[in-house]
């Protein structure tokens, strides 16, 4: 893979530097070359590694600093390299990791003699995924201020070429839809101005050569490995050559670095794939998976699942929680989730967030009671939480309005009836971690759901002074909160949740290997939203529910056996109340569980396919092959029904054409080369969204 190259000039316009990283990461120092160039070529192939303003490339540019005269010229100068075995890690930040054996590091210092900066940009190198990512840390050398005004962590120039550009777009219940446009002349930026990655667009882009497929051409992705407000652009410039950049949103965002002080921006993971987008999204979910992912969890099937939330939303107690518990066990359902309205006075979503006290009266027990009665049953037990909120209505908000981001003299927005804490200081951090560890030490608690439900919009810290740091600093919070508990308690399972699927980002996945997808549960709407965050995220972190029809999104009824279907593309879960469910409803489910506990290692860790679109086509489809290719599961659904049906056939990926699979459920047996070229006609069933499922084992293993 050559993917990579730094670019500085000592003495323009006569040397460049260029390092190209090749798949093997002991080539690093052979590969190294000296290029001369002469200035019309320096033109015209004016490729950046870590572009600045000053320099007389007027694109945008990957780092702007402002001094304490308002200029924002910085023209770093190679200064030196080193190369380690082992990936970097990053203080404070999530990063991938990889041991001496499995990945490289180079640095690469840069400097600005006049204002002192000083870079270091940290390349991460990790062969097996064809993955390098990209991180750089910030020094202020020199005796005055100076402001970060803008940080991207990665940069990648084309100077030749027709590209596409892909994103996910999306909106509360509806998150990560795929778009894909031709890249024209000017810039195309994506980002979040929310504090968080957000659901109106995911921190992730694909760049692919004009004509890329699913499984042929060259493509390139950028995923943020940041849970805050990112930019991610790309731009065609005069001479048809692309610039694409990932890092911190700059809007709101102006750190101030005095003396010595070290900014880290956060670290981009970019992949290349030169056979299509199936290679590239399954290198992203094979590192996420294995190299970012942390804990007991991150490799094992998760437990099946009950939520309380579809259920009873706010309306339960304790007696109902061990019913739907009971209901639970009976079917095969391993866990109960008990999710929001167990604290405080919390009734609805007006009040209480902040105040983390059981609400022993709501409960007519204690929390411990109720997770030990839970336990006996043979069930274990979550608890959802929002530790970065604070309701008003709340004694929290009472004792510290302080704490609450909010400008002093202005009227805050509120949003789902709540402001935001200020995870910025360290004072209300830890009041909230020591409310929230008291209920964990307590009870018995093996999973946290934590929830974050709204955007932060009145950016103020009482504490900090200076506010174009609070939102970094924001984030760094949140990392330490979640770092100190996953210490505190090494077996808990945290699944991240943002009003669904509002903070689905590889930040996340370094505290969270699993988040909730989206509050949209309709399977049909799911396909679509499952699709898009499959191009850059494993099917591990997917959190998928099946639940009650009508739908409470969508109001659309689809069958029990679809719903199923759809949710176990994901880790997988129940999310309704059972007590409306029938006995032959109960039958269908206790079957849909050991189907799930049978085929999850396949689906957790097998190669993903898509192998259709759901927006576009009549079938949605999608595929699992074990890694050692033993084992395949295409699994559809019909999306649309017309009379006289046409025949759908679904063309399998990934197996080896010589090679024979045999259905396992009618014996039936193909070649591999039939299977991908062919295809597999699907019945023709009547009713909407039908879904069908075959499971192939490769004969002979
Ligand atoms: C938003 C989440 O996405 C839901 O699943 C649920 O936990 C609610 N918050 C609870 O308030």
């Amino acid at each position: 893979m050559v993917f990579s190259y730094i670019y500085t000039m000592e003495e323009r316009p006569k040397a460049a530097w260029t390092i190209f990283c090749k798949n093997r990461t002991e080539d690093f120092p052979e590969t190294c070359m000296m290029r001369e160039m002469t200035e019309p070529i320096l033109w015209m192939c004016s490729r950046r590694e870590f572009p600045t303003w000053g320099t007389g490339d007027y694109r945008s540019t990957a780092l702007i600093v402002r001094g304490q005269d308002g200029t924002t010229a910085c023209d770093l100068r190679y200064r030196g390299y080193r190369i380690l075995s082992g990936k970097y890690g990053l203080s404070g930040l999530p990063a991938v990791y990889g041991a001496e054996k499995e990945a490289q590091t180079l640095e690469v210092v840069l400097e600005d003699g006049r204002t002192g900066i000083q870079v270091t940009l940290l390349y991460g190198v990790l062969p097996k995924y064809d993955v390098i990512t990209r991180s750089a840390q910030i020094i202020n050398t020199k005796e005055n201020i100076i402001y970060l005004e803008k940080a991207a962590s990665a940069c990648l120039d084309f100077v030749t070429g027709k590209y596409d550009v892909i994103s996910f777009y999306g909106r509360h219940a509806m998150e990560r839809n795929y778009q894909r446009i031709p890249v024209s002349h000017g810039n195309y930026v994506i980002g979040s101005r929310r504090g968080t990655s957000s659901h109106q667009y995911s921190p992730f882009l694909i760049l692919t050569e004009e004509g890329t497929t699913e499984d042929a051409g060259a493509c390139y992705a950028m995923s943020f490995v940041y849970s805050g407000g990112f930019q991610a652009e790309v731009e065609k410039d005069q001479f048809g050559q692309n610039r694409m950049l990932m890092g911190l949103q700059p809007e709101q965002f102006s750190y101030p670095l005095n003396t010595g002080e070290v900014f880290v921006i956060p670290e981009t993971v970019m992949t290349y794939s030169r056979n299509g987008l199936a290679e590239l999204s399954q290198n992203l979910h094979r590192c996420f998976r294995n190299n970012l992912c942390r804990g007991p969890h991150k490799e094992k099937v998760r437990p099946i699942l009950i939520n309380s939330w579809e259920a009873s939303y706010f309306d339960f107690d304790g007696e109902s929680i061990l019913k739907l518990a009971e209901e639970a066990k009976e079917l095969g359902i391993e866990m109960l989730v008990l999710d929001d309205g167990w604290f405080g006075k919390r009734r609805d979503d007006n009040r209480a967030l902040g105040d983390w006290q059981v609400n022993e009266e709501k409960l007519k027990c204690s929390l411990g009671e109720l997770s030990a009665k839970i336990h006996t049953m043979g069930l274990k037990f979550g608890l959802w939480v929002e530790p970065e909120m604070v309701s008003e209505d709340s004694d929290l908000y009472r004792a510290h309005p302080d704490w609450a981001l909010q400008i002093p003299g202005k009227n805050p927005v509120r949003s789902r009836n709540q402001l935001v804490l200020d995870f910025s200081r360290k004072d209300a951090v830890d009041f909230i971690f020591d409310s929230i560890t008291e209920v964990l030490d307590y009870a018995e608690v093996e999973y946290l759901k934590w929830d974050m439900n709204r955007s932060l919009c009145d950016v103020y810290s009482a504490a900090a002074g200076y506010q174009g740091k609070v939102l970094y600093d924001y984030v760094l919070g949140v990392y330490d909160f979640l770092d100190r508990l996953l210490k505190r308690y090494p077996n808990l399972l945290i699944e991240g949740c943002s009003g669904g699927g509002g903070r689905f980002d590889a930040g996340m996945l370094y505290y969270t290997p699993q988040i909730w997808c989206s509050d949209n549960t309709d399977a049909l709407d799911r396909l679509q939203i499952q699709y898009g965050t499959s191009f850059g995220f494993p099917i591990s972190a997917v959190g998928s529910h099946v639940s009650a029809v009508p739908n409470h999104q969508t109001g659309r009824k689809t069958p029990l056996s679809t719903r199923g279907a759809v949710a176990m593309a994901g880790t997988f879960g129940y999310e309704l109340d059972l007590g409306n469910v029938t006995e032959e409803e109960k039958e269908e489910i206790r079957q849909q569980i050991k189907e799930y506990k049978q085929l999850a290692p396949l689906i957790q860790t097998g190669l993903y396919y898509r192998l259709s679109n759901p927006v576009t086509d009549e079938v949605a489809a999608w595929e699992f092959v074990s890694e050692d290719g033993t084992q395949a599961m295409m699994q559809a659904v019909m999306t649309q029904i017309h009379g006289n049906m046409t025949g759908n056939a679904v063309k399998w990926k990934g197996l080896e054409e010589e090679a024979c699979y045999q259905d396992a459920e009618s014996g039936e047996l193909y070649y591999g080369a039939a299977l991908m070229e062919t295809g597999i006609l699907l019945p023709i069933k009547s009713g909407a969204y039908q879904t069908f499922r075959i499971l192939l084992r490769k004969v002979g293993s």
